[in-house]
């Protein structure tokens, strides 16, 4: 009999791709999507009709729904991927994100816990947690310094699953991702944000792109190489905790200049602070500014993680380099914006997303 797998936040970048990964080995999906005023299905609309895949309404915030769902499925496997996912937005919402990525695993665990299922469950705990970091590399054994509203529903998440795992012997595992982005991540995140603004000023469509900090790094990754990890974790014979990156960092500049280089320009900077700008030298003109709306209240200035623990244990390891990454995403918003060009109209914020 096929494995079931209930995932939720299918809509966004990563429950994208697992539901791809799951039915390519056979699997029975079960999305769990959340009620939109507009369809929130683009990433996943490619596999409506296919083998195995199966929507259902559900929200994090509603514990009965979620027993509901659970007790009729019966999955063998739950990826509890849904969460207001952006730090920043995290200091306006807070109350609503900590409802949702906090209590969301909460009440996805008492429900399996109540009905005695021998359900295993995934946690998407991420690098958020390290914070203002104690320790470099970050590895699984650091200690965490949440620095926002986001980072701390992380940490609650991450202690109530292993609190499930040791006191109820639910297989519940941590999956600890450092940040990881494809051609499907959000608009508002900052890798995308520049692989779509570079492109349409490429073009001609747009004159600068306005930034926050340029300064702080990151442990960027491949949303679909870690997707093989979310599934090797729940595929071990035990229920633990496992740290997912790539080891390498890189400022946000740099991501800015690397993006630049796949798009034929050669970007360097002038002055200090707010009044920092990007010039490419090729065009002599100023294309990245500054704008302090992009700050955050508290900041996380640096990640990079270890997870020589993922490699030994589960047998896996980052595919794709951060130039690589840089690469191929930029080379598909090219497309998109190419078509804005032709069109007349976004196409980015409308886009079928199958690559
Ligand atoms: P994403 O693209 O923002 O997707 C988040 C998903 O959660 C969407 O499907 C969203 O639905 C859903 N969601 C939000 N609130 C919900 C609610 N109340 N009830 C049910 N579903 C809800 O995020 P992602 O990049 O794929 O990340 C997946 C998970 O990994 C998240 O938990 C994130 O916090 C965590 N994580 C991500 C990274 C990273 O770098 N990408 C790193 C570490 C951890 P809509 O489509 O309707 O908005
Ligand atoms: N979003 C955004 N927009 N970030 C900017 C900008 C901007 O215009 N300018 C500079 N940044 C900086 C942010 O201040 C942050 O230091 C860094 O770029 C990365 O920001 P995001 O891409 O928004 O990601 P994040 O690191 O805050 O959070 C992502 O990674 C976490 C794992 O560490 C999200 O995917 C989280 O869900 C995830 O848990």
């Amino acid at each position: 009999m096929a494995q079931k797998a209930i995932i939720s936040g299918i809509t966004g970048q990563d429950g994208s791709y697992l539901a791809e990964l799951l039915l390519s080995k056979g699997y029975e999906v079960y999305g769990l999507q959340r009620r939109a005023s507009l369809p929130n299905t683009g990433r996943i609309d490619h596999l409506y009709g296919k083998k195995g895949f199966n929507m259902t309404y559900a929200d994090l915030s509603d514990s009965s729904n979620l027993l509901r769902v659970i007790k009729k499925i019966e999955p063998d496997e739950f990826y509890n991927l849904g969460a207001q996912s952006h730090v920043g937005v995290s200091f306006d919402v807070p109350e609503f994100t900590v409802n949702t990525n906090a209590l969301g695993p909460l009440r996805i665990l008492e429900t399996i816990r109540n009905l005695g299922m021998p359900i295993k469950y995934y946690q998407a705990s991420s690098s958020e947690m390290f914070g203002k970091v104690l320790e470099i590399p970050q590895r699984e054994t650091t200690p965490f310094n949440p620095q926002s509203p986001y980072g701390l529903s992380k940490v609650f998440a991450f202690h109530i699953t292993k609190i499930y795992r040791t006191g109820y012997n639910i297989f519940a595992s941590n999956g600890i991702l450092f940040n990881h982005e494809s051609p499907r991540r959000g608009i508002n995140f900052v890798t995308r944000k520049v692989t779509i603004g570079l492109s349409r000023i490429s073009l001609g469509l747009q004159k600068t792109l306005k930034l926050g900090n340029l300064d702080a790094k990151r442990d960027w990754g491949y949303s679909k190489d870690y997707v093989e990890a979310i599934w090797k974790i729940l595929q071990h014979k035990e229920p633990d905790d496992f740290l997912i990156a790539t080891g390498e960092t890189h400022s946000v500049r740099e991501w800015v200049e690397e993006v630049g280089k796949h798009l034929g320009m050669s970007i360097t900077w002038k002055g200090k602070g707010l009044l920092e700008k990007g010039i490419d030298q090729k065009t002599g003109k100023t294309i990245i500014e500054i704008d302090p709306i992009h700050f955050r209240p508290n900041e996380v200035e640096f990640l990079q993680g270890d997870s020589s623990k993922a490699q030994k244990i589960l047998n896996w390891k980052p595919k794709t380099t951060f130039s690589g990454l840089a690469k191929l995403m930029t080379e598909q918003d090219l497309v998109y914006v190419k078509r804005e060009a032709t069109e007349g109209h976004p196409v980015v914020t409308q886009q079928k997303f199958q690559v």
